[in-house]
């Protein structure tokens, strides 16, 4: 048990487009941005929460509604089950995701928070029991359980969900030179109003072309073939829906591939998107693009993004 324990977990996309559900990915910014949210957890009298950093203000006044004050009950709940030793805690959460960006801006506080909490009280908890307790609270929040957010943010890479209980998430090759040009354009769109818009059921064409993407992405990731990967990143589930609460996501996507992005798409439930660029200096054009013509507002920015080998990370406290 450590005296005070820090976590930073960073941003990710979810679904990459032809993975609804089942495929994230990890990002960094190449301009060394720290874009992920930081918990702090420390041993105290009685349970608090303190809330900071740029996105503070959008999250709700009470803070017993917040989703790290969830994850500690849950988390002490799971210990005090399992018969493992627990006292109270104050924790901080550096809000410095957007919240309904589409960067997995929830599962990026509920990833440093279980994190910090795992490793304050010794890991208690396995990675995959972890991930359980992640996926489970991002289904508070959005509606429904899924880890394609969670998964890379607590693991990194890029991360595929087998639908089993262990392993949740398999690691999957990444190409060593593609660039991810991100935009957030500064509005919120909640995941669980953008999952709602989407039909109950898929048409038998698209689940064979969902299923055909998915089998061929993944083997074009093995055998490091660039144009194979990006030609099969088409959303058939989800874009064709949510492109309509994104102002500007056509002009957008044009513009990227006719300055030749291999592919382009909506970061997890939007509004933020994301081009796959051959090399950083075509990135860095199509991200200032992006800046100057997809944002919204104030609130947007754009970054220029690897995708890291490592997720959340401990800090020195
Ligand atoms: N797979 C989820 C969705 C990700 O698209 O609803 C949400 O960030």
């Amino acid at each position: 048990m450590k005296n005070k324990t820090i976590a930073y977990a960073p941003a990710s996309i979810g679904n990459v487009s032809l993975g609804f559900d089942v495929l994230g990915a990890a990002l960094e910014p190449v301009d060394g941005t720290a874009l992920g949210d930081v918990v702090e957890v420390q041993q105290a009298d009685a349970f608090a929460l303190h809330v900071a950093g740029p996105f503070a203000h959008k999250l709700p006044a009470d803070e017993n509604t917040n989703i790290v004050t969830h994850c500690y009950e849950h988390f002490i709940e799971a210990c005090v089950k399992y018969g493992h030793a627990t006292h109270p805690l104050a924790m901080t959460l550096h809000k410095n995701l957007p919240i309904g960006s589409g960067l997995g801006s929830s599962a990026s506080s509920i990833v440093a928070a279980f994190h910090a909490l795992n490793a304050h009280f010794d890991s208690p908890f396995k990675q995959d029991e972890l991930l359980h307790m992640m996926g489970e609270l991002e289904g508070q929040i959005s509606g429904s359980i899924h880890y394609d957010n969670v998964a890379p943010c607590y693991l990194g890479g890029m991360t595929l969900m087998t639908g089993q209980s262990s392993p949740v998430t398999v690691a999957l090759p990444l190409m060593e030179n593609w660039y991810w040009a991100i935009c957030y354009s500064g509005i919120s769109v909640s995941t669980s109003a953008a999952r709602d818009i989407l039909p109950k059921t898929v048409d038998l064409p698209d689940a064979l072309t969902f299923g055909r993407q998915l089998g061929v992405f993944v083997h074009a990731l093995y055998a490091n073939n660039e144009q194979l990967a990006a030609s099969v990143m088409q959303d058939v589930i989800a874009e064709p829906y949510r492109k309509s609460l994104l102002p500007g996501f056509d002009e957008a996507r044009a513009y990227s591939m006719e300055h030749g992005a291999l592919a382009f798409g909506i970061s997890g439930s939007g509004p933020t998107v994301f081009a796959v660029c051959r090399d950083q200096a075509q990135a860095q054009h199509i991200a200032a693009w992006l800046d100057n013509n997809y944002k919204q507002n104030e609130d947007g920015f754009s970054h220029v993004c690897r995708i890291p080998q490592a997720g959340v990370q401990q800090q020195q406290g």
